[in-house]
C-alpha cells in the first residue's frame, strides 16, 4: 500500500496504536505508527537538536538541513508522539528491508549538490545498522525538551515493541553512545541488555563519542 507521497506503508496505515488516558494535569499524548506528512520538518528539527552529535556533522544546521532530512524520512517507519497537532516525540525504526532514515542521492543532491551529497551519504553509511530479518533496530529516539521525563520516551519504545511483535519481529536492538549514560540507563530500565561495546574510532571526534553499546531486548 502506498501513501499520498507514493511511499510504502504497512497494513496498519494510519492506525492509532495507543491513546492513553493521562493524569489530568498532563497533556494528552497520542502515539501514531507513522509520521504525519505535515510534521516531517518538525521531526527533522527535533532529530537535529536531540541527536545533534550524530546528525549535524552530516546535515549541518538551519533550513537546508531540516528540509534535506525531512525529505529523506520514510514516514511509515516510525512511531510519533503528538500533543494535539504538535510533534513532541519520535522513534525511528530500521528493519532489514526499510528504515526511517531513507536518505538517497536523488533526494539529497538538490540540497547539497552531487559532491556534497556523496560525502554526506558516506558518513550516514558509517552510522547505518542493518538488523537481521527477525529484528527491529531503534534508529533514533527523541522527545522535545519540554516534554522529557514524563514517560513519553518509554511509551514510544513500548508502542514500537507492540508494533514489532504484531509484525512478527522477535528482537529489538539499539545502539547508545558512551556520552549518553542517561539514555543507556533508560533502556536498561526498559529491559534492554548490553551485548557488545564497539569503538567508533577513527570517527569519535567527528561524532563526539568514544564508543557505543549495542543493546537488545527479546520480544518472546
Ligand atoms: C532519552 C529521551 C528520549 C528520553 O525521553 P523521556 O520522554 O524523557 O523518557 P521517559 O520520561 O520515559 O524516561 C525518562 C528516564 O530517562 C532517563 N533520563 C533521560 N534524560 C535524563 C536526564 N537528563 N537526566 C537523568 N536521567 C535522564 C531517566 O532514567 C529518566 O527516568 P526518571 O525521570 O524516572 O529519572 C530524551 O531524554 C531525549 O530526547 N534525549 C535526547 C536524545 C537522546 O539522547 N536520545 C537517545 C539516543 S540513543
Amino acid at each position: 500500500m502506498a501513501d499520498a507521497d507514493g511511499r510504502q506503508r504497512f497494513d496498519s496505515v494510519c492506525m492509532e496504536i495507543y491513546t492513553p488516558t493521562p493524569p489530568s494535569r498532563d497533556p494528552v499524548i497520542r502515539l501514531l505508527d507513522h509520521l504525519p506528512c505535515d510534521r516531517a520538518e518538525d521531526a527533522a528539527a527535533l532529530y537535529l537538536s536531540a541527536l545533534s552529535d550524530k546528525l549535524i556533522p552530516v546535515f549541518g544546521t538551519g533550513a537546508r538541513a531540516r528540509q534535506a532530512l525531512a525529505a529523506g524520512f520514510n514516514r511509515a517507519m516510525c512511531i510519533s508522539a503528538l500533543e494535539q497537532d504538535r510533534l513532541v516525540g519520535i522513534l525511528g525504526m530500521q528493519i532489514a528491508s526499510a528504515g526511517f532514515m531513507a536518505v538517497r542521492l536523488a533526494g539529497m543532491r538538490q540540497y547539497y549538490g552531487v559532491a556534497g551529497s556523496l560525502w554526506r551519504l558516506a558518513l550516514l553509511a558509517l552510522l547505518h545498522h542493518t538488523p537481521s530479518a527477525d529484528a527491529v533496530h531503534i534508529d533514533g529516539l527523541a522527545v522535545a525538551p519540554a516534554y522529557r521525563r514524563r514517560g513519553i520516551g518509554s511509551r514510544l519504545v513500548a508502542a514500537m515493541e507492540t508494533w514489532a511483535a504484531g509484525q512478527g519481529f522477535t528482537v529489538v536492538s539499539l545502539e547508545v553512545v558512551d556520552t549518553n549514560p542517561q539514555a543507556q540507563y533508560l533502556y536498561q530500565r526498559l529491559g534492554f541488555e548490553a551485548i557488545r561495546e564497539q569503538t567508533v574510532w577513527p570517527f569519535g571526534t567527528l561524532f563526539r563519542c568514544n564508543s557505543s553499546t549495542v543493546m537488545v531486548k527479546s520480544l518472546i
